[in-house]
């Protein structure tokens, strides 16, 4: 595996996430592999679980890693070709990142939406630019339109956790003070998408997502009604992808924050999210707080997915 940025990068993804479950039951068992190999680690954006889940995947496969945050220590990058540097930004991408690629065997990088210019996040400028110039495997560590280590990880908990065959899963967008991208819903969908699942998405009007992702996903304007019979409900909050509004908050409606009485429509659904998560805006403390809460398994399965993804990587240098 070369890169991964989205879930045809997987392949098969029901032969993924027998990996994955065979990858969690003996962790420890694949450390041949990475000796002598380095994960450089980019972090233009924060990270508590991406940054301990994919440190922790590295030191499993028996890899060395080095973490790099570019917005502390580091250069100030510019990313556009043909501008004249006289200003506070001292290096160039397309030199930084070649540089980066003669320290490391395999670079996973973190670059959010930057909500400046829509076609660059949809195109994953930056996370692009590191699978062009980099000369090695690059994975997402979260990028301007997807989280595919985070929608992995999603299914894994999934799979692990679902009752019937073909479980109904419903993405519920729910209220958040900030202005948030839409990476982890496009993937969540992604993922859906591909999996033998009853997928639908609710969100209020004006809250259209990107088709690449959503493709013949049902929608359901009505929360309550798409929670009917849910086993799974996945809550995330994300801005308005659809112009003119791209990355304006449209709607701080309190009124689809995740509680127990929706819950109650439900056919005791586990509740997920991929955290970090603002409580009482997102999903009360009720809610996360309850025993069908899987928050914690799900953030824990992040090891899983991102260990699957640089087994691969390793196993293709
Ligand atoms: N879910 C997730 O990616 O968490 P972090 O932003 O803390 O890495």
């Amino acid at each position: 595996m070369k890169t991964f940025t989205n879930v045809k990068d997987l392949g098969n993804l029901q032969d993924a996430v027998k990996e994955a479950l065979e990858v969690k039951k003996n962790r420890f068992g694949y450390k041949h592999l990475g000796e002598n190999k380095t994960l450089l680690m980019v972090f233009f954006n924060s990270s508590l679980r991406t940054r301990l889940s994919t440190q922790k995947a590295a030191m499993n496969l028996g890899m060395n890693s080095i973490v790099l945050d570019i917005t502390q220590g580091a250069w100030k990058l510019e990313t556009e070709r043909g501008v004249i540097m006289d200003g506070d930004k001292a290096e160039h991408i397309l030199e930084a990142i070649p540089v980066m690629g003669t320290y490391c065997d395999i670079i996973g990088v973190r670059a959010f939406a930057q909500f400046e210019n829509k076609e660059d996040d949809v195109n994953e400028k930056i996370l692009n630019q590191f699978i062009q110039y980099s000369g090695r495997p690059v994975f997402s560590m979260e990028g301007a339109a997807g989280h595919p280590l985070q929608a992995f990880a999603d299914l894994i908990t999934i799979e692990e956790y679902k009752k019937t065959p073909r479980p109904k899963v419903v993405l519920t967008w729910a209220p958040h003070p900030r202005v948030l991208p839409q990476a982890v819903p496009n993937s969540f969908a992604d993922f859906m998408n591909e999996a033998d699942v009853d997928f639908v998405i609710t969100h209020p009007k004006g809250y259209e997502l990107d088709e690449r992702f959503v493709r013949g996903a049902r929608i359901e304007h009505n929360q309550d009604k798409a929670f009917e019979n849910a086993d799974f409900i996945y809550a995330k909050n994300w801005s308005a992808f659809q112009n003119p509004h791209y990355g304006k908050i449209l709607s701080k409606n309190m009124d689809w924050t995740v509680d127990a009485k929706k819950m109650g429509l439900t056919n005791n659904a586990y509740f997920m999210h991929c955290l970090p998560v603002r409580r009482n805006m997102i999903v009360t403390d009720e809610v996360i707080e309850s025993p069908r809460s899987i928050v914690i398994p799900e953030a824990a399965n992040r090891e899983i997915s991102a260990e699957v993804v640089i087994k691969r990587m390793l196993e293709s240098l």
